[in-house]
């Protein structure tokens, strides 16, 4: 059985209920979960983490509970929480510059994860035989990343454009989304949602905004938004990395009517570009929580206009988090105000809390089998697609997919207008972005 949408030949595009479970399993030892710890995965803010020995953070991903700690030298370790001992949580430990020490029986580990001393037992069989687990780790962009994988097979750390930037004059967002990551990925590649769900934010409103000028008005005019046009054509293609999307609508310039395009990026797996300038990042916490970083690749020297930026192209209002967390479930219908309906399309306030409210109300693991899929949804189609066939795929032991070092830098395109929108590709190509369609 096959299903063709726009010339796309998909067999079938929904999803059984088996390969929803697949796809959205992150813990040890299941297919994604394998597949996911096989990349470099966004594990904390370095503002997490400010001072060197200062005070051990406790970290989730992917199911998995770890505890974040900056040594004396400056160096961030990532430690599994509980101390291969006896299982205290090292979040307790004493902070003692080269390394953590528990402090049920005073094991001291450093970050590299040798065993400095087992005060409990004097011969050094523990210390000179085994290694505490830790998982390499680096700092760039504001981020620290683990790789979480077999230890042999760490793939090479790829340098985002934006790493060269200074991260504290960066804005960057960071919220936490109790649902599966998958859902909120699928959000990030979603060409025809913003001119529906956004259309307060990204329409009429986001030009007064752009008129305000100064370097929010920049940030905003380069994710422009010129057409009104809610039926986007799609196209997607497969890349060495993931896909590549366009959405195609119709627009007018200078009177004349011609297309807008507009390119969707995705950098398997974690990474969406709906601009060349804006990286989002989503990870999975477990399989009912990820977090959204969210990354404006500019500086911004001034800490006020950072934090507008940041309020204005994702957190919106932030009573609406608690620790970082979206704090309106169900009970408080996510954070919808009906009362303001007739003012805002959705009654929510902000971009990400949009997102955010219509993820949440589909319940923490969505059954995509449930769903009636049209064209516009052909780049979260092929996400799907591509990630359950490399989770099959490293089963049966053929290596993931991922991008190369080279193609790092300057990933996704800049929205663009085009009278011949066939030659899309042109939006994302070589010196512009890598584009390097996948071998078939
Ligand atoms: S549990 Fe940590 S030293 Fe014993
Ligand atoms: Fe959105």
């Amino acid at each position: 059985l096959t299903v063709r949408l726009q010339g796309l030949s998909i067999d079938p595009p929904m999803l059984t209920r088996e390969e929803n479970r697949v796809l959205t399993e992150v813990a040890p030892a299941t297919p994604m979960g394998d597949l996911l710890r096989r990349f470099w995965i966004p594990a904390a803010l370095s503002a997490d983490l400010p001072e060197r020995n200062g005070d051990p953070v406790r970290v989730r991903l992917a199911g998995e509970q770890f505890v974040a700690w900056r040594d004396g030298s400056g160096s961030v370790g990532l430690f599994d929480e509980l101390c291969m001992h006896r299982g205290a949580s090292l979040a307790l430990a004493r902070c003692e510059g080269d390394g953590l020490r528990c402090i049920y029986h005073g094991w001291k580990f450093a970050v590299d994860g040798t065993i400095l001393e087992t005060p409990n037992f004097a011969r050094d069989t523990v210390r000179s035989r085994l290694r505490a687990p830790t998982y390499p780790t680096r700092e760039a962009g504001g981020l620290v990343w683990a790789y979480l994988g077999p230890r042999e097979l760490e793939p090479p750390f790829p340098h985002y454009d934006y790493f060269d930037l200074d991260p504290r004059q960066v804005p960057i967002y960071r919220g936490v989304i109790d649902a599966n990551w998958v859902q909120v990925l699928e959000g990030t590649l979603d060409p025809s949602h913003r001119l529906i769900l956004h259309q307060d934010s990204l329409g009429p409103a986001y030009r007064k905004n752009i008129d305000q000028g100064g370097a929010l008005g920049a940030a905003i005019e380069a994710r422009e938004f010129v057409s009104a046009d809610l039926a986007p054509e799609c196209e997607v293609e497969d890349t060495a990395f993931g896909c590549e999307g366009v959405a195609i609508l119709d627009a007018v310039a200078d009177g004349r009517a011609t297309k807008y395009v507009r390119a969707h990026t995705w950098v398997m797996p974690f990474l969406s570009l709906p601009t060349k300038s804006s990286f989002v990042f989503t990870v999975p916490l477990d399989d009912r929580s990820a977090v959204l970083y969210g990354i404006e690749a500019r500086e911004v020297a001034d800490d006020g206009e950072r934090e507008r930026m940041v309020e204005l192209l994702y957190a919106g209002p932030p009573s609406s988090y608690v620790d970082g967390r979206y704090r309106f479930g169900a009970a408080e219908r996510w954070g919808q105000d009906r009362s303001r309906m007739d003012e805002r399309f959705t009654g929510v306030e902000g971009v990400v809390p949009e997102d955010i409210a219509v993820v949440l109300s589909m319940g923490p693991i969505f059954d995509r089998s449930r769903e009636n899929l049209v064209p516009a949804d052909q780049l979260v189609i092929r996400m799907r697609k591509r990630m359950l066939q490399a989770a099959r795929d490293l089963q049966l032991g053929r290596e993931p997919f991922m991008l190369a070092p080279e193609e790092a830098r300057k990933l996704g395109g800049n929205p663009r207008l085009m009278d011949d929108p066939s030659n899309w590709q042109e939006v994302v190509l070589p010196g512009n972005a890598p584009y390097r369609p996948a071998a078939r």
